[in-house]
């Protein structure tokens, strides 16, 4: 397994990734038809796209060599608090280290970084027990996790770095 850019090459396996994944993840708590109302808009092409050649930003994919099992994407305005928007492993992929190397990727990737904040759905044990074993403590809460007005609450988590 090795991490990679993403590129739009990539786009349509990593939209499938994120939908398999939403609907192991989120099925139970949000309801299928909420997670797939989300990943339609979330997860289209369209609203991928512009992360391939977004400024400021990491969107990388760890790959086995048959297939995409895990994608990240994370910013950074300033260079010294970083955004991770998203890191998803695919499910049958999970546990073998793929969160992992993303995560070093991600942050080796912004070195003038001082901060990684994260957004997780508090139910989300298996997710927040990853982070927590990575250094992250919860800071804060918020009402709409991913976009304004989402509806969706969920758990702030900062690490800081360096
Ligand atoms: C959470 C997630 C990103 C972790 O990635 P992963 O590839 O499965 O995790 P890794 O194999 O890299 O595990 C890394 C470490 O976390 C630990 N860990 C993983 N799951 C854990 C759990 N449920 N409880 C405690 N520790 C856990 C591992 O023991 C390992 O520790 P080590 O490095 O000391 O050996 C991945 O499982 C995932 O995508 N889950 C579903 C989607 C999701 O919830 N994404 C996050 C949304 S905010």
């Amino acid at each position: 397994m090795w991490v990679r850019t993403a590129s739009e090459r990539d786009l349509e396996e990593i939209r499938a990734l994120l939908i398999a994944t939403w609907h192991d993840t989120y099925d139970h708590i949000y309801g299928v038809e909420k997670v797939t109302e989300i990943t339609d808009a979330w997860h289209s092409i369209a609203a991928l796209r512009p992360r391939v050649d977004q400024p400021n930003s990491e969107f990388v994919v760890a790959d086995t060599g048959e297939q995409i099992c895990a994608v990240a994407f994370a910013s950074s305005k300033d260079g010294r608090l970083v955004l991770l928007h998203q890191l998803y492993v695919s499910p049958d992929a999970q546990g073998k280290g793929a969160g992992s190397l993303l995560m070093h990727e991600i942050i080796d990737s912004f070195p003038e970084a001082r901060k990684i904040r994260l957004e997780v759905e508090e139910t989300n044990a298996q997710a927040i027990a990853f982070y927590e074993n990575k250094g992250f403590v919860e800071v804060g809460r918020t009402a709409n996790c991913g976009e304004a007005e989402s509806g969706l609450p969920a758990l702030i988590l900062e690490r800081v770095l360096g």
